[in-house]
């Protein structure tokens, strides 16, 4: 009994009207009728009145026949605003909905409407010329359907100073979960509104935050990032854009025979000149004189940091009396490339025994940056040690012992010699210990002399140079038998690298 009586208001009220286009409804003052389309199709608004009553009809209440008594204007606007659009739409004929143009008589509610194709899932149509736009274009505050019906009724949700408000206003989320990688607003749009990106760890992120790219096509001389940041000089010179040169020295020509060229001992000129562009000059400041003069070599390992040798401080380790040179060929002369720097740090390698000469190894910083370019270019830190067959070359500004000219920077060939045979020579008899190694030609000859200490025994291996060593000893120069000795730079590889974070 009870069921029966709610079933029957239903259907009294809401009666359904179903896939009919261009159809008439008229719904009687009280009344509530959904108007509705199929799947897929829209209603559009033809016109819709209320308190005109053209046609006979069989409202209860409509008793009293009225002619046409004024505008009904504003009941089209309101049914268009209600329905217009929607798959299915319920109206309510009231006098509390719609204006009566004529108050006191019985009013109805008629509504013409068509069913029009959809807009897809995708799309939001526009209420007034049903025209589809994107969804997301709903709500972002500029109106793109000409009514500006996709910025109707867009939830104007208020979001704390903590929070994100979703791009389509549905919500407010916590700051934390915006670009979080997960999804929290409906439209994604906590994950895509101006998250940094993110790149993997094998990937370089360009400055400009726009692009990842493999770490191998950092400082590889082509320009991937927009912004040219992968090859910046600032991130190439951290970044272990190391060891190679844009210059490259040709070491085998007449003039330089490969184990017969003069200093160093026995070496030859640097050619073309600034090919060891990590190749850095150490002046000592000559309280005497006032001047700076030429006193030992260094390997630049950064714009801001180069590495010598610790005994090379023996005279002064007071920063203020030290000047760094980069891009430097000549000995004594001023040159266009030369990059002249202050040492503002020496920091030598902890030595506990009493052999200076062993772990002769110190760190020096700049006052500022050296420029990274053709003349100036770090050389990488070793990655393991040196090897009997390596490829190396010693350069340095020290004493030719009267084998040519002392006012260019010279370079040798120099091969590694095993370490038990070295200790087993005469002279140098069990004085190598694990932090130096030897290097030399049996017959001499070709050496590291006076004034080549703290420079670079550099080792190419797959197309770049390590600092291998540096110049820190021996027993006279260039003699039969006696192979210079050299700090081994792999032992000190993770004290330099923490040195050069400080
Ligand atoms: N101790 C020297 C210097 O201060 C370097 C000597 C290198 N000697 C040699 N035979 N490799 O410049």
């Amino acid at each position: 009994m009870h069921i029966f009586i709610v079933f029957s208001l239903f259907i009294a009220f809401t009666t359904l009207v179903e896939n009919i286009e261009g159809k008439r409804v008229a719904i009687c003052q009280g009344d509530r009728q959904t108007i509705s389309c199929k799947k897929n199709r829209r209603l559009q608004i033809m016109t819709a009145t209320y308190g005109l009553r053209r046609t006979r009809n069989k409202c209860r209440n409509a008793n009293r026949a009225v002619s046409w008594c004024g505008k009904t204007n504003n009941a089209k606007t309101k049914v268009i605003q209600l329905c217009q659009s929607k798959q299915d739409c319920e109206l309510f004929s009231s006098n509390r909905v719609f204006r009566d143009p004529c108050p006191g008589t019985s009013v109805i509610l008629t509504v013409v409407f068509r069913c029009v194709r959809g807009c897809n899932k995708n799309k939001f149509q526009c209420v007034g010329n049903l025209k589809c736009i994107p969804k997301s274009k709903r709500c972002d505050g500029k109106k793109d359907c000409k009514d500006g019906s996709d910025e109707d009724n867009c939830t104007t949700v208020q979001c704390k100073s903590n929070e994100f408000k979703c791009k389509n206003g549905e919500k407010c989320i916590p700051i934390t979960k915006k670009c979080d990688g997960y999804k929290d607003c409906s439209d994604n749009s906590d994950e895509l509104a101006n998250c940094p990106l993110k790149c993997r760890a094998n990937q370089f992120k360009c400055n400009d935050g726009k692009k990842c790219i493999p770490n191998n096509r950092k400082c590889n001389g082509n320009t991937d990032c927009a912004d040219g940041s992968d090859e910046a000089s600032a991130i190439c010179k951290i970044a272990g854009a190391c060891g190679v040169q844009q210059i490259k020295p040709k070491l085998e020509r007449p003039d330089c025979p490969k184990l017969e060229a003069l200093r160093i001992v026995g070496g030859c000129d640097v050619r073309p000149p600034h090919s060891w562009p990590w190749t850095i000059q150490l002046r000592l400041n000559d309280a005497d004189t006032k001047t700076f003069n030429h006193e030992c070599g260094a390997a630049l390992l950064s714009e801001s940091f180069a590495l010598t040798a610790s005994h090379c401080f023996l005279s002064s380790d007071n920063p203020k009396d030290w000047k760094a040179i980069g891009g430097r060929h000549l000995k004594d002369t001023n040159e266009a490339n030369n990059q002249a720097r202050d040492v503002i740090k020496i920091v030598k390698f902890p030595n506990d025994g009493d052999n200076i000469l062993d772990k002769d190894v110190a760190i020096i910083k700049f006052d500022k940056p050296m420029t990274i370019n053709a003349y100036v270019t770090p050389i990488c830190l070793p990655v393991r040690e040196p090897a009997v067959n390596d490829e190396c070359v010693v350069a340095g500004w020290g004493d030719v012992q009267e084998t040519g000219n002392e006012d260019k920077l010279k370079n040798t060939v120099m091969p590694i010699v095993d370490t038990n045979k070295c200790n087993g020579t005469e002279d140098l008899k069990d004085q190598i210990t694990p932090y130096m190694f030897c290097a030399g030609f049996q017959q001499g000859k070709n050496d590291a002399c006076q004034g080549d200490s703290g420079g670079p025994l550099m080792c190419k291996y797959r197309n770049s140079w390590y600092l291998q060593g540096l110049v820190s000893w021996g027993v006279d120069c260039a003699q039969p038998m006696l192979p210079g000795v050299y700090a081994n730079v792999f032992k000190f590889v993770s004290w330099i690298r923490n040195q050069m974070e400080l």
